[in-house]
Protein backbone atom coordinates (compact mmCIF):
# COMPACT_ATOMS: atom_id res chain seq x y z
CA UNK A 1 0.00 0.00 0.00
CA UNK A 2 0.81 3.31 -0.46
CA UNK A 3 2.07 5.47 2.68
CA UNK A 4 3.42 8.48 3.61
CA UNK A 5 6.31 8.21 6.71
CA UNK A 6 9.67 9.53 7.80
CA UNK A 7 12.83 7.44 9.04
CA UNK A 8 14.21 10.19 11.23
CA UNK A 9 13.10 13.34 13.73
CA UNK A 10 12.83 16.63 12.09
CA UNK A 11 10.36 19.15 9.79
CA UNK A 12 8.59 18.43 7.01
CA UNK A 13 10.93 17.58 5.00
CA UNK A 14 11.65 14.07 6.17
CA UNK A 15 8.37 12.69 5.08
CA UNK A 16 8.45 10.97 2.33
CA UNK A 17 6.55 8.48 0.20
CA UNK A 18 6.88 4.38 0.61
CA UNK A 19 5.14 1.12 -0.43
CA UNK A 20 4.21 -0.36 2.50
CA UNK A 21 3.06 -4.26 3.28
CA UNK A 22 -1.03 -4.27 3.86
CA UNK A 23 -1.57 -4.68 7.70
CA UNK A 24 -3.23 -7.89 8.75
CA UNK A 25 -5.83 -7.30 11.59
CA UNK A 26 -5.11 -9.33 14.81
CA UNK A 27 -8.05 -10.88 16.41
CA UNK A 28 -9.17 -7.14 18.51
CA UNK A 29 -8.44 -4.87 15.20
CA UNK A 30 -10.74 -3.27 12.27
CA UNK A 31 -8.53 -2.59 9.34
CA UNK A 32 -9.85 0.15 7.53
CA UNK A 33 -9.68 1.83 3.99
CA UNK A 34 -8.16 5.27 4.54
CA UNK A 35 -10.64 7.94 2.76
CA UNK A 36 -9.02 10.82 4.63
CA UNK A 37 -7.16 11.74 7.68
CA UNK A 38 -6.65 15.12 9.11
CA UNK A 39 -3.45 17.12 10.54
CA UNK A 40 -2.69 17.59 14.15
CA UNK A 41 -0.11 19.61 15.89
CA UNK A 42 0.92 16.55 17.44
CA UNK A 43 1.71 14.92 14.73
CA UNK A 44 4.59 17.07 13.86
CA UNK A 45 5.38 17.81 17.19
CA UNK A 46 5.92 14.15 17.57
CA UNK A 47 8.05 13.95 14.49
CA UNK A 48 10.18 17.45 15.10
CA UNK A 49 12.00 14.67 18.07
CA UNK A 50 11.48 17.39 20.64
CA UNK A 51 8.56 15.43 22.61
CA UNK A 52 10.52 11.97 21.81
CA UNK A 53 11.01 11.60 26.15
CA UNK A 54 6.89 11.75 26.27
CA UNK A 55 6.04 10.29 23.08
CA UNK A 56 8.34 8.44 21.20
CA UNK A 57 8.24 7.57 17.49
CA UNK A 58 8.83 4.52 16.47
CA UNK A 59 10.42 4.92 13.16
CA UNK A 60 10.52 4.26 10.59
CA UNK A 61 6.60 6.18 11.49
CA UNK A 62 3.53 6.30 9.79
CA UNK A 63 2.30 9.74 10.99
CA UNK A 64 -1.52 9.97 11.71
CA UNK A 65 -4.16 9.67 14.99
CA UNK A 66 -7.45 10.64 12.74
CA UNK A 67 -8.72 8.40 10.23
CA UNK A 68 -12.21 7.97 8.14
CA UNK A 69 -12.55 5.30 5.79
CA UNK A 70 -14.61 2.00 5.38
CA UNK A 71 -14.04 -1.07 7.22
CA UNK A 72 -12.14 -3.63 4.36
CA UNK A 73 -11.39 -6.35 7.34
CA UNK A 74 -12.62 -7.51 11.26
CA UNK A 75 -10.62 -9.34 13.59
CA UNK A 76 -12.44 -12.79 14.58
CA UNK A 77 -13.06 -11.28 18.10
CA UNK A 78 -14.66 -7.89 16.87
CA UNK A 79 -18.06 -7.36 16.73
CA UNK A 80 -20.64 -4.74 15.80
CA UNK A 81 -18.93 -3.44 12.77
CA UNK A 82 -19.50 -4.92 9.10
CA UNK A 83 -17.44 -4.79 5.97
CA UNK A 84 -17.81 -1.94 4.02
CA UNK A 85 -19.08 0.45 7.46
CA UNK A 86 -17.93 3.46 6.84
CA UNK A 87 -16.19 4.56 10.40
CA UNK A 88 -14.29 7.35 12.23
CA UNK A 89 -11.47 7.12 14.63
CA UNK A 90 -9.05 8.50 16.80
CA UNK A 91 -6.83 5.93 16.75
CA UNK A 92 -5.09 5.75 20.05
CA UNK A 93 -1.94 2.72 19.41
CA UNK A 94 1.34 4.11 18.99
CA UNK A 95 1.82 7.51 16.79
CA UNK A 96 -0.97 6.57 14.61
CA UNK A 97 -0.37 5.54 11.13
CA UNK A 98 -3.58 6.48 9.71
CA UNK A 99 -1.41 8.08 6.54
CA UNK A 100 -1.30 5.59 4.10
CA UNK A 101 -4.05 3.74 2.43
CA UNK A 102 -4.46 1.26 5.00
CA UNK A 103 -4.59 1.43 8.92
CA UNK A 104 -6.11 -0.59 11.69
CA UNK A 105 -7.68 0.42 14.62
CA UNK A 106 -9.67 -0.96 17.98
CA UNK A 107 -13.18 -0.82 17.95
CA UNK A 108 -12.75 0.60 21.79
CA UNK A 109 -12.27 4.08 19.65
CA UNK A 110 -14.31 2.88 16.34
CA UNK A 111 -17.21 5.01 16.15
CA UNK A 112 -19.84 4.62 12.69
CA UNK A 113 -20.07 7.62 10.94
CA UNK A 114 -23.66 9.43 10.46
CA UNK A 115 -24.88 8.69 7.48
CA UNK A 116 -25.03 12.54 6.76
CA UNK A 117 -21.13 12.91 7.57
CA UNK A 118 -18.66 13.12 4.78
CA UNK A 119 -15.34 11.85 4.80
CA UNK A 120 -12.96 14.66 5.30
CA UNK A 121 -15.61 15.51 8.49
CA UNK A 122 -14.94 12.30 9.76
CA UNK A 123 -11.54 12.43 9.81
CA UNK A 124 -11.56 16.13 11.04
CA UNK A 125 -13.65 15.41 14.20
CA UNK A 126 -12.32 12.55 16.52
CA UNK A 127 -8.94 14.10 17.72
CA UNK A 128 -10.05 17.82 18.00
CA UNK A 129 -13.77 17.41 18.74
CA UNK A 130 -12.87 14.96 22.14
CA UNK A 131 -10.29 17.09 22.94
CA UNK A 132 -13.10 19.79 22.87
CA UNK A 133 -15.69 17.76 24.44
CA UNK A 134 -13.90 16.43 27.27
CA UNK A 135 -11.98 19.29 28.22
CA UNK A 136 -15.44 21.31 28.83
CA UNK A 137 -17.28 18.62 30.01
CA UNK A 138 -14.72 16.64 32.09
CA UNK A 139 -12.69 19.33 33.18
CA UNK A 140 -14.44 22.87 33.18
CA UNK A 141 -17.44 20.58 34.74
CA UNK A 142 -20.18 21.72 31.78
CA UNK A 143 -23.08 19.62 31.28
CA UNK A 144 -23.70 18.41 27.55
CA UNK A 145 -27.46 20.26 27.97
CA UNK A 146 -29.24 22.86 29.75
CA UNK A 147 -25.73 24.96 30.58
CA UNK A 148 -25.84 28.19 32.08
CA UNK A 149 -22.16 28.92 32.12
CA UNK A 150 -20.26 31.57 29.69
CA UNK A 151 -17.77 29.71 28.13
CA UNK A 152 -14.76 31.61 26.72
CA UNK A 153 -12.56 29.82 23.92
CA UNK A 154 -9.10 31.30 23.07
CA UNK A 155 -8.27 30.03 19.76
CA UNK A 156 -11.81 29.86 18.57
CA UNK A 157 -11.31 29.53 14.87
CA UNK A 158 -8.37 26.72 15.31
CA UNK A 159 -8.79 23.30 14.90
CA UNK A 160 -9.73 22.36 19.30
CA UNK A 161 -11.64 25.99 19.31
CA UNK A 162 -13.57 25.92 16.52
CA UNK A 163 -15.29 22.76 17.51
CA UNK A 164 -15.62 23.82 21.42
CA UNK A 165 -17.71 26.44 20.22
CA UNK A 166 -20.06 24.08 18.60
CA UNK A 167 -20.03 21.71 21.82
CA UNK A 168 -20.26 24.22 24.24
CA UNK A 169 -23.14 25.91 22.22
CA UNK A 170 -25.09 22.88 22.15
CA UNK A 171 -25.24 22.39 25.78
CA UNK A 172 -26.88 25.79 25.79
CA UNK A 173 -23.65 27.69 27.22
CA UNK A 174 -23.16 31.81 26.23
CA UNK A 175 -19.98 30.96 24.09
CA UNK A 176 -17.32 33.88 23.81
CA UNK A 177 -14.28 33.35 21.10
CA UNK A 178 -11.41 34.44 20.54
CA UNK A 179 -9.63 34.78 17.07
CA UNK A 180 -8.33 36.96 14.85
CA UNK A 181 -10.69 39.92 12.65
CA UNK A 182 -10.35 37.80 9.85
CA UNK A 183 -11.75 34.42 11.09
CA UNK A 184 -14.80 36.59 13.43
CA UNK A 185 -17.21 35.63 10.67
CA UNK A 186 -16.66 32.53 10.53
CA UNK A 187 -16.66 32.25 14.63
CA UNK A 188 -19.89 34.19 14.76
CA UNK A 189 -21.21 31.50 12.30
CA UNK A 190 -20.66 28.58 14.94
CA UNK A 191 -22.97 30.05 17.44
CA UNK A 192 -20.41 32.11 19.53
CA UNK A 193 -22.32 35.01 20.73
CA UNK A 194 -19.56 37.51 21.68
CA UNK A 195 -16.71 37.76 19.28
CA UNK A 196 -13.40 38.96 20.58
CA UNK A 197 -10.73 40.02 18.08
CA UNK A 198 -7.68 39.43 19.83
CA UNK A 199 -5.36 41.62 17.69
CA UNK A 200 -7.23 44.77 18.59
CA UNK A 201 -6.21 47.31 21.02
CA UNK A 202 -6.78 46.18 24.63
CA UNK A 203 -9.73 43.53 23.36
CA UNK A 204 -10.84 42.30 26.61
CA UNK A 205 -12.15 45.43 27.91
CA UNK A 206 -15.43 44.48 27.87
CA UNK A 207 -14.91 40.47 28.74
CA UNK A 208 -17.31 39.32 31.75
CA UNK A 209 -16.46 36.69 34.01
CA UNK A 210 -16.48 33.22 32.29
CA UNK A 211 -17.29 30.21 34.49
CA UNK A 212 -14.79 28.08 31.90
CA UNK A 213 -12.32 29.50 29.89
CA UNK A 214 -10.92 26.94 26.96
CA UNK A 215 -7.49 27.96 25.94
CA UNK A 216 -6.33 26.14 22.84
CA UNK A 217 -2.87 28.96 21.82
CA UNK A 218 -0.78 28.47 24.95
CA UNK A 219 -1.77 31.94 27.04
CA UNK A 220 -0.33 31.90 29.90
CA UNK A 221 -3.13 31.45 32.69
CA UNK A 222 -2.09 34.15 34.86
CA UNK A 223 -3.53 36.86 32.40
CA UNK A 224 -6.90 34.96 32.95
CA UNK A 225 -7.80 34.28 36.24
CA UNK A 226 -9.15 38.30 36.35
CA UNK A 227 -11.61 36.77 34.13
CA UNK A 228 -12.87 33.69 35.49
CA UNK A 229 -15.88 33.53 38.21
CA UNK A 230 -15.13 33.14 41.62
CA UNK A 231 -15.35 29.07 41.07
CA UNK A 232 -14.51 29.42 37.34
CA UNK A 233 -12.19 26.87 35.41
CA UNK A 234 -9.31 27.81 33.45
CA UNK A 235 -8.42 24.18 31.07
CA UNK A 236 -5.79 24.38 28.80
CA UNK A 237 -5.01 22.19 25.58
CA UNK A 238 -1.41 23.68 25.58
CA UNK A 239 -0.38 23.50 29.35
CA UNK A 240 3.31 24.81 30.10
CA UNK A 241 4.47 23.73 33.13
CA UNK A 242 3.15 26.84 35.21
CA UNK A 243 -0.40 25.04 34.44
CA UNK A 244 0.92 21.46 35.85
CA UNK A 245 1.87 23.14 38.72
CA UNK A 246 -1.12 25.28 39.54
CA UNK A 247 -3.64 22.51 38.50
CA UNK A 248 -1.74 20.46 41.28
CA UNK A 249 -3.18 22.96 43.87
CA UNK A 250 -6.62 22.83 42.93
CA UNK A 251 -7.71 21.08 46.22
CA UNK A 252 -7.29 24.25 48.00
CA UNK A 253 -8.25 27.00 45.44
CA UNK A 254 -10.96 28.00 44.58
CA UNK A 255 -10.33 28.66 40.36
CA UNK A 256 -9.69 25.32 39.17
CA UNK A 257 -6.57 24.90 36.49
CA UNK A 258 -6.27 22.29 34.39
CA UNK A 259 -4.21 20.38 31.58
CA UNK A 260 -6.30 18.85 29.02
CA UNK A 261 -5.06 15.06 27.97
CA UNK A 262 -7.54 13.27 24.96
CA UNK A 263 -8.71 9.68 25.78
CA UNK A 264 -9.29 8.31 22.79
CA UNK A 265 -12.72 6.43 23.18
CA UNK A 266 -15.73 5.58 20.91
CA UNK A 267 -18.29 6.37 23.56
CA UNK A 268 -17.26 10.39 23.44
CA UNK A 269 -16.80 10.27 19.47
CA UNK A 270 -20.66 8.82 19.28
CA UNK A 271 -21.51 11.64 21.36
CA UNK A 272 -19.84 14.05 18.61
CA UNK A 273 -21.60 12.11 15.68
CA UNK A 274 -25.15 12.33 17.33
CA UNK A 275 -24.46 16.28 17.54
CA UNK A 276 -22.99 16.41 13.56
CA UNK A 277 -26.17 14.14 12.45
CA UNK A 278 -28.45 16.83 14.55
CA UNK A 279 -26.98 19.56 12.73
CA UNK A 280 -25.26 21.02 15.98
CA UNK A 281 -21.63 19.97 14.51
CA UNK A 282 -19.70 20.80 11.74
CA UNK A 283 -16.20 20.42 10.81
CA UNK A 284 -14.68 23.65 8.96
CA UNK A 285 -12.15 22.53 6.67
CA UNK A 286 -9.19 24.95 6.04
CA UNK A 287 -7.59 23.70 3.48
CA UNK A 288 -7.22 19.85 1.75
CA UNK A 289 -4.45 17.99 0.30
CA UNK A 290 -3.84 14.83 -1.26
CA UNK A 291 -1.58 12.42 0.87
CA UNK A 292 1.39 12.42 -2.08
CA UNK A 293 1.50 16.22 -0.58
CA UNK A 294 1.60 15.68 3.37
CA UNK A 295 4.95 17.85 3.69
CA UNK A 296 2.49 20.99 2.54
CA UNK A 297 0.01 20.07 4.92
CA UNK A 298 2.01 19.52 7.69
CA UNK A 299 3.49 23.64 6.59
CA UNK A 300 -0.02 24.72 6.68
CA UNK A 301 -0.78 23.39 9.97
CA UNK A 302 2.85 24.56 11.34
CA UNK A 303 2.18 28.05 10.09
CA UNK A 304 -0.74 28.24 12.86
CA UNK A 305 -2.90 30.04 10.80
CA UNK A 306 -5.16 27.26 10.34
CA UNK A 307 -9.17 28.11 10.45
CA UNK A 308 -10.87 24.76 10.97
CA UNK A 309 -9.57 21.72 10.07
CA UNK A 310 -6.90 20.26 7.77
CA UNK A 311 -7.46 17.21 5.77
CA UNK A 312 -5.59 14.95 3.79
CA UNK A 313 -7.53 12.49 1.46
CA UNK A 314 -6.19 9.29 0.32
CA UNK A 315 -7.32 7.56 -3.12
CA UNK A 316 -6.34 4.29 -3.86
N1 LIG B 1 -3.66 18.19 25.24
C1 LIG B 1 -4.30 17.54 24.28
O1 LIG B 1 -4.79 16.42 24.47
C2 LIG B 1 -4.42 18.24 22.94
C3 LIG B 1 -5.31 17.77 21.99
C4 LIG B 1 -5.45 18.49 20.80
C5 LIG B 1 -4.68 19.62 20.57
N2 LIG B 1 -3.79 20.00 21.51
C6 LIG B 1 -2.96 21.21 21.30
O2 LIG B 1 -3.84 22.32 21.29
C7 LIG B 1 -3.34 23.32 20.42
C8 LIG B 1 -4.43 23.73 19.44
O3 LIG B 1 -4.68 22.67 18.55
P1 LIG B 1 -5.50 22.96 17.23
O4 LIG B 1 -5.59 21.70 16.48
O5 LIG B 1 -6.74 23.73 17.55
O6 LIG B 1 -4.47 23.96 16.50
P2 LIG B 1 -4.65 24.80 15.18
O7 LIG B 1 -5.87 24.38 14.46
O8 LIG B 1 -3.36 24.71 14.45
O9 LIG B 1 -4.83 26.30 15.72
C9 LIG B 1 -4.70 27.31 14.80
C10 LIG B 1 -5.63 28.46 15.18
O10 LIG B 1 -5.13 29.12 16.33
C11 LIG B 1 -5.47 30.50 16.20
N3 LIG B 1 -4.60 31.33 17.03
C12 LIG B 1 -3.24 31.37 17.00
N4 LIG B 1 -2.81 32.26 17.92
C13 LIG B 1 -3.90 32.77 18.53
C14 LIG B 1 -4.11 33.71 19.59
N5 LIG B 1 -3.07 34.31 20.20
N6 LIG B 1 -5.36 33.96 19.98
C15 LIG B 1 -6.42 33.37 19.39
N7 LIG B 1 -6.30 32.47 18.37
C16 LIG B 1 -5.05 32.18 17.96
C17 LIG B 1 -5.29 30.76 14.73
O11 LIG B 1 -6.10 31.84 14.35
P3 LIG B 1 -5.43 33.18 13.69
O12 LIG B 1 -4.75 32.71 12.44
O13 LIG B 1 -6.60 34.05 13.44
O14 LIG B 1 -4.49 33.70 14.70
C18 LIG B 1 -5.75 29.46 14.07
O15 LIG B 1 -7.11 29.52 13.64
C19 LIG B 1 -2.10 22.71 19.74
O16 LIG B 1 -0.94 23.19 20.39
C20 LIG B 1 -2.26 21.22 19.97
O17 LIG B 1 -1.04 20.52 19.99
C21 LIG B 1 -3.64 19.34 22.68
Amino acid sequence: MKAMLYRRYGGPEVLESADLPKPTPGPHEILIKVRATSINPIDWKIASGKIRLLMPAKLPQVPGFDVAGEVVEVGSAVSGFAVGARVHARLDKGIGAAAAEFTLASPAVTSVMPDNMDFASGAGLPLAGMTALQALRNLGGMPLSGSKQRVLVIGASGGVGHLAVQIARAAGATVIGICSGRNRAMVESLGAQEVIDYQQPDPYRNLQACDIILDCVGSPYREWTPYLTPSGAFVSALPGPAVILRGLCNAVTRHKVHAVMLKSNAPDLRILDDLAAAGKLRVIVDQSFPLSALQAAWQRSISGRAAGKIIVTVDS
